[in-house]
């Protein structure tokens, strides 16, 4: 039998998912929201299965409205997915040719590498661990024409980002490069793109958004981007027509209209719980990346901490990539996660 040697030479993207819920543990490895939703949400959740729609093929009326309420964007300039994994790879799937380069981070999100090596694009990296972000991406996208470039905003795992007019001067400077620009913290951070570039948006800028952090809706996979219409276009003929389900899209809705109540989790964690994880971190005398998002990338987190976090059930992620060897990035939570989280670190 004969497969397609393209597929043949990429890996899977495996994340180390096995036995996360039935450990019982704290979860700090997924940057996941750790609280669970307000009840009123999961209510009308629960409503929805009672009603008993589930014979019917999704149709998505409300969805788009909600989308272009939250962002002030119109409806032709938003695009959803299961998930931004799945809109990553139909980006790349619809403008890389195999061959084309493809800019992409390093280290970052596994799967921009992965999308990338499945559309068979010749991939360079720039150092998210360099001084100046900005810098950096300029000088690699100055070195050769680039097909698409992608930007995590912020990054992760590092938490940093390139200051927001700085890459909208990257994204108008290069208007032959596609920009794929993943805020799937933007919540955390309170940057986005989107605020800037509302009324001219830039037709080489595909902004994603998901609703598997700060919304917590992970297990629902939702995501979405803003585009230009074009590039709208060409991504509907790549997604099945109805590969979100009607809960996830009927869940979508439900949050946004519980926008302030689901998103008061924010600034809990950005304001009270990671301020206290990273004192306790520095009294430790453990250095960590500064971070605009809501986990933070510990340099020497393996040697240091793992045992410690094992032996208090609270779960890590320890980085697999060769640039990030012996690093450990731990999630910050809500205030449950962080007490667990402070006792490891104090006890
Ligand atoms: C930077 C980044 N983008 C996208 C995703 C995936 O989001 P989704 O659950 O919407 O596929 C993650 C998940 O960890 C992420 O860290």
């Amino acid at each position: 039998m004969r497969f397609r040697p393209s597929i043949l030479e990429v890996h899977e993207y495996r994340p180390p998912l096995h036995g996360r819920k039935s450990s019982g543990e704290v979860l700090l490895d997924f940057n996941e929201r750790t609280d669970p939703l307000p009840p009123a949400v999961l209510r009308e959740l629960a409503d929805w299965f009672l009603e008993g729609a589930t014979q019917v093929y999704p149709e998505y009326p409300g969805l788009l409205e909600a989308l272009a309420e939250t962002t002030g964007m119109p409806q032709d300039h938003l695009f959803f997915g299961v998930g931004s994994d799945q809109l990553i790879d139909c980006v790349f799937r619809a403008v890389v040719d195999p061959g084309d380069a493809a800019l992409i981070p390093t280290p970052s999100f596994a799967m921009y590498a992965h999308a990338a090596a499945l559309a068979q694009a010749d991939v360079r990296t720039f150092d998210m661990l360099a001084d100046d972000l900005a810098q950096a991406a300029d000088e690699a996208l100055a070195a050769r024409p680039t097909r698409i470039a992608v930007f995590g905003q912020p990054n992760n795992p590092t938490g940093g980002l390139i200051p927001t007019l700085a890459l909208l001067d990257l994204v108008r400077d290069n208007p032959d490069t596609w920009f794929l620009v993943d805020e799937a913290y933007a919540e955390f951070s309170g940057e986005s793109l989107l605020s800037r570039v509302a009324r001219q948006y830039p037709a080489n800028l595909i902004v994603a958004r998901t609703f598997s952090k700060a919304y917590g809706l992970a297990a629902l996979r939702v995501g979405y981007v803003v585009a230009s219409p074009p590039m709208v276009t060409q991504l509907a003929k790549i997604r099945g027509p109805y590969d979100l389900s009607t809960v996830a899209s009927h869940a979508v809705q439900v949050v946004l209209r519980h926008r302030d109540d689901v998103l008061a989790y924010v600034r809990e964690v950005m304001d009270v719980h990671k301020p206290r994880v990273e004192l306790a971190l520095r009294v430790l005398g453990i250095p960590f990346l500064p971070s605009r998002a809501n986990f933070l990338l510990i340099p020497d987190g393996v040697a240091l901490l793992a045992d410690r976090l094992k032996a208090h059930g609270i779960r890590g992620r320890v980085m697999g990539q060769p640039e990030l060897k012996g690093c450990l990035r731990i999630s910050i939570g809500g205030a449950e996660a962080t007490r667990r989280l402070l006792d490891a670190l104090e006890g």
